[in-house]
């Protein structure tokens, strides 16, 4: 079949369609048909199915005889670990960890937020709560305490998984201190929490509330895997919005099986039995999906690797890990090739190791520029796929189905809408635009199955952010254009949302953080293109009149204060101290034109500015700062 037969096939028969991808999957009852209608633009998928994801993720490849197959290894170049889990150990495993949070009272429905680095007891955590039909929250590690506490205060979990520590090269992760701060910080108490303690840290454990790992599952009955509905929620991940405030993206049980088993043939191109490599972390959506749950669901096997694509200890890890385990399909941020190029330009690397296994390799989380990809191409040989997709979707929106035809390759576009997203651009207004222009990508509703069907507990929130702008359409918030031959092109982001080595961060957060300090009057954080991480954050401070501090000072302060409440990861360095900021008469902070600026990108000044001689002064600041050089 051909990519044009199998999108026409979908959109001539959405629900045949996607009623037919749900047969692979076990169902305890199948569901009576595929869309659940809503009303006020809300859908569900196979909504009145049981199911259950760790059945379909674990124990029925163990009841199909592939009990001795690898469902997990990992690999971990920081501990100098290497380990392989089957999977008829994973159920067991699985099995004792669900047995051990229902003995403690934890039930479906429940919320269960997991803290943990890349380790094969996060992957079992996420489905020990799927067993049990709890909800489970996977927080990600380079998150501060105060980020860890707004979401224990949004989804109220019952309890808290954490390991000891995380191990960044050369830094210890304290995670028992960050956990303990955030319980602190957060109105919501978790009845009790499990930690997993690991031999770089053990944590001290405060009785009656900290459970070890191991101990408390000591004499439970394993758990069975409890049939749920198909709308039930699988999971919540927090992912940033327009505000400090993050958005608890759903993810349903039912659509995420069918969604996620069916793209691993078709655009991943790999078949039960492969080995299947995301290199992410849980605690982001590719990690959810693409180490965690799709591989698994298809009876793959996934690769848990705890380390970084250069200094562990060198540029050739990635090649060493794929020749080692025999990995098939290869998936990683554009970021992380960015790194190894920059250490191993003529990918000397590359030769030592027989990469013969690999097939292609997928790149996504941020734009892929061109030079990466040719890179990428040159040295191994293989496709490079760059596909294009987010937190909200679970899966692409658009890819090369290199499983059903692999299309031409266009540098710099992640190239075709998959099965289930009738992709357009739209103006302002909210018209469709011919190919070539470009507007706000928007895909008409419904989504497909394995979408968000909605925020937790925030519908106005969901409404708002996505449905309210271009009525009868889902909106993206990227911009961008699709050509005559029907290829997407995702140019920059339509909101606050800035991309910093594949990491997605909101420059609004931030500025809350500026702004909370006592001598900031106002500020403004842009993303400023970067080469290696695709974007940085840049802040901009006027500070209160009678300030005396030295402007380093400030400075220094609020890249820690970043830090201590966003967190490491938001890679918040460079700020400078201006007298005022660009606006327009209204008052509206001119951060699009800042950004053309340090970026030396074609700018017009804007006709409604209030002072264009401000921007000389933010010219010579970003100039200071290493940005502007051609301005
Ligand atoms: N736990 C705690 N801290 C973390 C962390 C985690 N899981 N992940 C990152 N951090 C910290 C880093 O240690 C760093 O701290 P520092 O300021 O003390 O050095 C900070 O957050 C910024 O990290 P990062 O932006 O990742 O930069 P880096 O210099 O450590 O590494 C790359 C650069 C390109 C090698 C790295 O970003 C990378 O591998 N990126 C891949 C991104 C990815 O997989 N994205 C997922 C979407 S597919
Ligand atoms: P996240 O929710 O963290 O996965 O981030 C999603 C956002 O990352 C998208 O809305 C895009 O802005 C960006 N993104 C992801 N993949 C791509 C891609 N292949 N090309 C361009 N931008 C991308």
């Amino acid at each position: 079949m051909s990519y044009k037969e199998m999108y026409a096939g979908w959109k001539a028969d959405p629900e045949s369609y996607w009623m037919q991808a749900a047969e692979a999957i076990d169902w305890d009852k199948k569901p009576s048909k595929a869309l659940f209608d809503k009303g006020e633009n809300l859908f569900e998928w196979f909504s009145d199915g049981m199911c259950n994801t760790c059945w379909n993720a674990v124990d029925r490849h163990v009841d199909a005889g592939r009990g001795a197959q690898t469902a997990i290894i990992y690999d971990s170049p920081i501990t100098h670990t290497k380990r392989e889990i089957t999977y008829a150990e994973l159920k067991d495993r699985v099995a004792s960890l669900a047995g051990a949070l229902r003995a403690k009272g934890v039930e479906k429905g429940d919320r269960v937020i997991i803290y943990m680095p890349m380790v094969p007891e996060a992957l079992e955590a996420m489905l020990a709560c799927a067993r049990i039909g709890a909800v489970h929250s996977v927080v990600f590690g380079g998150f501060a305490a105060n980020e860890l506490a707004v979401r224990i205060d949004d989804c109220k979990p019952k309890a808290i998984i954490a390991a000891s520590c995380g191990l960044e090269p050369g830094r210890v992760v304290h995670y028992k201190p960050l956990l303990d701060g955030a319980v602190e910080l957060a109105a919501h108490k978790p009845e009790f929490t499990v930690i997993f303690q690991r031999e770089q840290e053990v944590a001290k454990l405060t009785e009656g509330r900290d459970f070890d790992w191991h101990g408390f599952q000591h004499g439970v009955e394993p758990a069975d895997c409890l049939p749920v509905e198909g709308n039930h929620p699988a999971y919540i991940l927090y992912t940033s919005g327009t505000t400090g405030a993050p958005k608890g993206v759903i993810r349903h049980t039912g659509g995420q099986l069918v969604a996620l088993n069916w793209t691993m043939k078709n655009i991943y191109n790999v078949d039960p039995g492969d080995v299947f490599w995301a290199a992410s972390d849980v605690g982001w959506v590719v990690g959810h999906s693409y180490i965690c749950y799709a591989p698994l669901i298809h009876g793959n096997t996934t690769v848990v690797f705890e380390g970084k694509p250069v200094g562990t200890p060198d540029a050739g890890t990635f090649w060493r890990v794929i020749s080692e385990h025999k990995v098939k399909s290869f998936f990683t941020a554009p970021t992380a090739f960015r790194a190894v190029k920059r250490e191993d330009p003529k990918g000397e690397l590359v030769g030592k190791y027989d990469l013969s296994c690999l097939g292609q390799v997928y790149l996504a989380g941020e734009r892929a520029d061109p030079d990466t990809i040719i890179w990428a191409q040159e040295k191994l040989g293989v496709p490079v796929i760059d596909h294009w997709w987010q937190t909200e979707t679970g899966w692409a929106i658009a890819a090369n189905p290199a499983g059903v035809e692999l299309l031409d390759v266009k540098l710099g576009s992640p190239s075709v809408p998959m099965p289930g997203y009738d992709v357009t651009i739209l103006d302002d207004g909210g018209h469709e635009l011919p190919a070539g222009e470009l507007g706000a990508i928007a895909v008409k509703l419904p989504l497909p199955p394995g979408t968000l069907p909605n925020l937790w507990k925030a519908e106005d929130r969901f409404q708002k952010s996505y449905l309210n702008a271009f009525p009868g359409y889902y909106e993206t918030g990227d911009a961008g254009m699709i050509d005559k031959d029907g290829y997407l092109y995702i140019m920059a982001r339509t909101d606050d949302v800035i991309n910093v080595a594949g990491h997605r961060l909101s420059t609004g957060g931030m500025e809350e953080v500026l702004a909370g300090h006592e001598d900031v009057a106002e500020c403004a954080v842009i993303g400023v293109a970067d080469p290696l991480k695709g974007q940085v954050p840049v802040g901009f401070l006027c500070l209160n009149a009678g300030c005396s501090k030295p402007h380093e000072e400030v400075v220094k302060e609020v890249v820690g204060l970043v830090r201590s409440k966003i967190g490491p990861v938001a890679a918040f360095k460079l700020a400078a101290v201006v007298e005022r900021l660009p606006k327009t008469r209204s008052g509206k902070i001119l951060r699009g034109t800042m950004v053309s600026i340090a970026d030396s990108t074609a700018w017009k000044m804007p006709a409604t500015i209030d002072d264009p001689v401000i921007l000389d002064e933010i010219t010579v600041a970003l100039k200071s700062l290493g940005f502007a050089e051609d301005a």
